[in-house]
């Protein structure tokens, strides 16, 4: 397995919709390996497939899957670290019900937090690590992240939802940020295909 470099806006890879996987083999379940090892090393709950140069629709998220519901409990307490992995391929959100506002960060946008409006509860059709299909049904904040992944394979960040004069801002801040040597990666290297 190998930690992965993650792009940062405003790399265009993050703008682009990603394509379908259209075969589930060793290369796709490398990359998932990859990604879920990069996850945990950045501390983050979700990674998407565009995040590390691949424009594919895949995304892990550091959260459990129980008997098809990811649902947050109390005993949750080791999301985003090891113990949970939940691996999508092909996503497509099949149902959808209330709303909520979450405030979201994104490893792709650095320092910055945004409270968005998503489903309350989704219901997600995706292939599994063998190509076989599952559905699951994802409630409260782990609908927020499988939501936030999806709008990652369809060229949607956080940057995206930010006003024109946020979004300068936001670029003059992480600028300084890079200079400054900061925890980000100004240049990673060209995505591969
Ligand atoms: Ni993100």
């Amino acid at each position: 397995m190998a930690i992965l470099p993650i792009y940062e806006v405003p790399h265009p890879i993050l703008k682009q919709v990603a394509k379908p996987v259209v075969s589930v083999d060793d290369r796709v379940r490398r990359l998932l390996d990859d990604m879920a090892e990069t996850m945990y090393a950045a501390n983050g709950v979700g990674l998407a497939a565009p995040q590390v140069g691949a424009s594919e629709r895949i995304l892990v998220a550091a959260v459990p899957l129980r008997g098809g519901w990811s649902e947050e409990t109390e005993e949750d307490e080791e999301v985003g670290t090891k113990a949970f992995l939940t691996e999508v391929i092909n996503p497509e959100i099949i149902e959808r019900e209330g709303t909520l506002l979450y405030d979201e960060g994104c490893l792709s946008v650095p320092e910055f937090s945004l409270e968005v409006e998503r489903s309350e509860r989704i219901v997600i059709r995706a292939l599994d690590r063998h190509g076989d299909p599952f559905e699951f049904q994802a409630r409260g904040f782990y609908a927020v992240v499988f939501q936030h992944e999806i709008d990652h394979l369809d060229g949607v960040t956080l940057y995206d939802r930010m006003s024109a004069l946020k979004r300068a801002l936001y670029l003059k801040k992480l600028k300084k940020m890079r200079k400054n040597g900061a925890g980000s990666n100004p240049n990673p290297p060209e995505p591969t295909p």
